[in-house]
């Protein structure tokens, strides 16, 4: 003991700055110093400052990471962008009490001043991660207050208002480069307005999580109370600003903001695993796009288009919000006039993620009532609600001018009353009187029970038209039966499977199309017999793809398991599959015009978005094609086959690897085909095929060219390069053709056939860019852009029968 100390005594006099410190220190004072190679390690050991390097890069820079994990995560970086370039970093206090970092011949890169003259300061590092300038008991300076990209329990996201410290995250410009990018999060607020917290790309709003309602940002609605940790927002005269910490201090959990993902996530540390893992992000999905509804929209994930106008409004534009370009907006039915202003009235709309807040005002003494005058008051309020809806609501909150980014949640949300004329009001009021009359001719000639009936329906019908009930909007998913067909019943609606009635086959087995005894319409798919699944597994997946419901997936009616037979009884498509149009001209010509194939690749899109982001089960397709994507009578496209993958092979196919490959050569991805590795972007890939077979009404598979051996993506992509990407289009299109709108989408399929799945956009992206107009990357060279001699690759699935569809391959064992 006595020795130990006693070396640590001479350690710390002689030779503190010549060598590597092997003492576990957590501060120095003045005059001593922190070289490269050594570090400083909080007392109870979670942190460490010291020097690094970022991924492969060779510059120094001096930051705190996780003592104890053995990935290195760096959570805070003092240099960031005046990195060392080599070991030569010291850092110290100097002798006017500034904590300075040296570089190369002893130039100072980083320094921090104390706002008073302190020569006994010390620096130590706070087992929270901070650290800090402390003289005697007080701070003079904490890294708390000058966050980089993560958020670490207890510190404070937000502005002192006293001293006027603001404090937001900033991404690192990559994994390379600690220097912050322009992805930034932080609270944003004006005197007297309602304060919320933005995520921004450059000067762009580009996320907000909602105004605090007093339990939650008003967009974040899965922020509860939770095991992992405990929030709160303070927001007072001197200090506006959220903070989490965790309710088990041996957890580690941080929140982290990323350039390249531009998200914003939460990991939590897996000690098991030994990695991080996302524990949340956001945007989470499409409506988390700021203003995507542009004003006075909003957006409701279920529905499709996501994008509605409010109630009251309409599209500025028809034209353009029925292409979903929905920047534009919406306007009043009925323009307010100031001078009539007292006659206004406010129409209650619940369940909503309440507007921006940029033009607003808060008073957090004020009731309802008062709120209500003082918006009515005012011309350009627009609405008003509560600030704080704890113990039924107090405070109030107005909003000036358009109303942005609203989104509705099915069962979250929160009300806001919003701006209406009278002659609005008063437009809903006449069907009311119609209604009420309506009642009344009820009352005199039914039966009572007959009136007590109509009296439930038209007062509910009152209530939609008076003040719109939008909670309840979500489908109800939980109680859903799957109805059980059995197999006396499918063999007669299908005539004993009869060949007569037999729509195709693919590489899950055939199908038939029938009529029940009701006189529905049904197309039954017959699956292999090879699957091996038990009957109970078979079913319990069946009724989860079931609740998948979408307006652009076929409809699952439900399913028939008898001994070996295992079906799928799906709503009949009249119009059959989308092949049996783009690869005939006439047809092609005659029945599918260039809006209708637009309107099918947005709907396509927006089926598999649903699929991979928006449902519950995040399926991967896997199989996608034009032999996949049925039509209606109104030649709306529906996704079919999707989740066969995960009901045949069975367990989470939410990505991977595998070495059952489920697809059809032509459209697989280069990774899938040839390593079995799948993933949303395999989708991706397929929906770029399926995209220029739309365009160009030819088959990527046996593509023929006669000046070249490319297959189509090599085709199309050297009408890319050489600047003739029109010449993809089908001859039968080029009357109907918007040219900008085919320009896009063949951009857009280039992207989605990237050779590298990171190269791919995701759906939600794809989305986003056939509806707007907002710049797209250069593709570079796509993948699988000469087709490999097509013997080769179709002799696994060359003794399928012959039949109008392509043929999937289906469960091919690889090596
Ligand atoms: C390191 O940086 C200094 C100053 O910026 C520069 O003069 C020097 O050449 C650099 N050294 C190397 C090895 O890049
Ligand atoms: C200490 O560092 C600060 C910041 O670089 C500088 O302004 C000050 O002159 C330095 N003091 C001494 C004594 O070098
Ligand atoms: C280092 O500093 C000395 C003295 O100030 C100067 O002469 C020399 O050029 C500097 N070297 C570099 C690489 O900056
Ligand atoms: C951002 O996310 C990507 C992909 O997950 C990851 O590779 C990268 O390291 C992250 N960047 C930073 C700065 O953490
Ligand atoms: C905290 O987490 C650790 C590790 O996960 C666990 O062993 C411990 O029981 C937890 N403590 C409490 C109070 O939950
Ligand atoms: C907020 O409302 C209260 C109560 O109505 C009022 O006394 C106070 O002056 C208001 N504050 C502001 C800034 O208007
Ligand atoms: C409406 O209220 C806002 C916020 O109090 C104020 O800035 C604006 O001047 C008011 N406008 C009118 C016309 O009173």
């Amino acid at each position: 003991m006595g020795h130990l100390c006693f070396s640590f005594m001479i350690g710390t006099n002689f030779f503190f700055l010549l060598f590597t410190l092997s003492f576990a220190v957590d501060s120095i004072s003045p005059s001593q110093s922190i070289r490269d190679g050594t570090t400083l390690v909080s007392k109870g050991g979670s942190f460490e400052l010291g020097f690094f390097s970022p991924g492969s890069s060779e510059n120094r820079y001096l930051g705190i990471w996780y003592k104890n994990i053995p990935v290195r995560t760096v959570v805070w970086v003092a240099n960031r962008c005046n990195p060392i370039n080599d070991s030569s970093g010291i850092l110290m206090i100097n002798s006017t009490g500034h904590l300075v970092l040296l570089g190369q011949n002893k130039s100072v890169v980083w320094w921090i001043s104390s706002a008073k003259h302190a020569p006994s300061a010390t620096v130590e590092l706070l087992d929270s991660g901070n650290l800090v300038l402390r003289d005697a008991g007080t701070y003079l300076w904490q890294s708390f207050d000058n966050p980089s990209d993560t958020l670490l329990p207890g510190m404070k996201m937000g502005w002192d208002l006293r001293t006027g410290i603001k404090r937001s995250l900033s991404a690192w410009k990559n994994s390379e480069d600690p220097c912050p990018g322009d992805f930034t999060y932080g609270i944003e607020m004006e005197r007297d307005t309602y304060p919320e917290a933005y995520v921004r790309k450059g000067t762009a709003k580009y996320y907000r999580t909602g105004p605090w309602n007093g339990l939650r940002f008003s967009g974040s609605p899965e922020l509860r109370p939770n095991p992992l940790y405990s929030f709160d927002f303070v927001y007072n005269d001197d200090e506006v600003y959220y903070m989490y910490n965790l309710q088990n201090k041996s957890v580690i959990s941080r929140i982290v903001l990323n350039q390249t993902t531009s998200t914003r996530d939460r990991f939590t540390w897996i000690e098991a695993d030994q990695t991080w893992k996302a524990y949340s992000s956001v945007p989470r999905d499409l409506c988390d796009n700021y203003g995507l509804c542009g004003a006075n929209g909003k957006c409701i994930i279920d529905e499709n288009p996501v994008c509605q106008c409010l109630k009251g409004f309409e599209p500025v534009s028809q034209e353009k919000w029925n292409l979903m370009d929905w920047s534009l907006g919406c306007v009043r039915n009925k323009p307010l006039s100031c001078q009539e202003r007292y006659k206004d009235g406010f129409v209650k709309f619940v369940g909503l993620k309440l507007p921006d807040t940029t033009h607003s005002w808060v008073n957090k003494s004020m009731n309802l009532k008062e709120c209500r005058t003082k918006c009515l008051n005012n011309c350009s309020c627009m609405a008003y609600t509560s600030s704080d809806i704890r113990g039924g609501g107090t405070g109030c909150a107005i909003w000036l001018g358009d109303l942005i980014d609203i989104r509705q949640f099915p069962a979250a949300g929160q009300d806001q009353y919003i701006r209406m004329s009278a002659s609005e009001l008063e437009s809903g009021g006449k069907v009311k009187t119609a209604l009420i009359i309506a009642v009344s001719v009820a009352v005199v000639f039914s039966v009572v029970l007959l009136v007590g009936y109509y009296f439930h329906r038209n007062r509910r019908k009152l209530k939609e038209i008076g003040e719109t009930n939008m909670n309840n909007e979500g489908e109800p998913e939980e109680d859903l039966e799957l109805p059980l067909f059995d197999l006396p019943t499918v063999a007669s609606a299908t005539d004993n499977f009869s060949s007569d009635n037999k729509l195709g086959e693919g590489g899950f087995g055939p199908v038939y199309r029938g009529t029940l005894p009701d006189g529905q319409e049904i197309a039954v798919k017959r699956l292999s017999r090879s699957s091996g699944q038990g009957l109970n597994e078979f079913k319990n997946e069946v009724i989860l793809i079931a609740k998948l419901q979408h307006r652009n997936l076929v409809k699952l009616l439900g399913c028939c398991a008898q001994g070996e037979e295992k079906m799928l009884i799906y709503e009949y498509m009249p119009n059959r599959s989308l092949d049996s149009f783009i690869f005939d001209s006439v047809r092609g010509e005659l029945l599918l015009d260039w809006p209708k194939r637009f309107h099918i690749i947005c709907g396509v899109a927006r089926g598999l978005l649903y699929l991979h982001q928006d449902s519950r089960l995040r399926i991967i397709h896997r199989d996608l094609k034009a032999s996949n994507v049925l039509l209606d009578n109104e030649m709306n496209p529906k996704i079919s086959d999707f989740g066969l993958a995960r009901t045949l092979i069975g367990g989470d196919q939410s990505g991977g690897n595998t070495n059952r490959v489920v697809g059809t050569y032509g459209y697989m991805a280069p990774e899938y085909a040839v390593d079995g590795l799948f993933s949303v972007k395999s989708d991706v890939f397929s929906f770029g095929i399926l995209v220029l077979e739309v365009i160009s009404g030819r088959k990527n598979r046996g593509f023929y060219h006669p000046n070249h051996s490319h297959n189509l993506i090599g085709h199309a992509w050297r009408l890319w390069i050489q600047g003739r990407p029109l010449e993809l289009i089908d001859t039968c299109l080029e009357s109907s053709c918007t040219l900008s709108e085919v320009l896009r989408c063949i951009h857009v399929s280039l992207l989605c056939v990237q050779h590298h799945p990171e190269d791919r956009p995701s759906m939600a992206s794809v989305v986003i860019m056939l509806g707007s107009e907002i710049a797209l990357a250069q593709p570079k060279q796509p993948g699988f852009f000469i087709e490999k001699e097509s013997h080769e690759v179709g002799s696994s699935s060359g003794n399928q029968t012959s039949s109008t569809n392509e043929i999937s391959i289906t469960l091919l064992e690889g090596r």
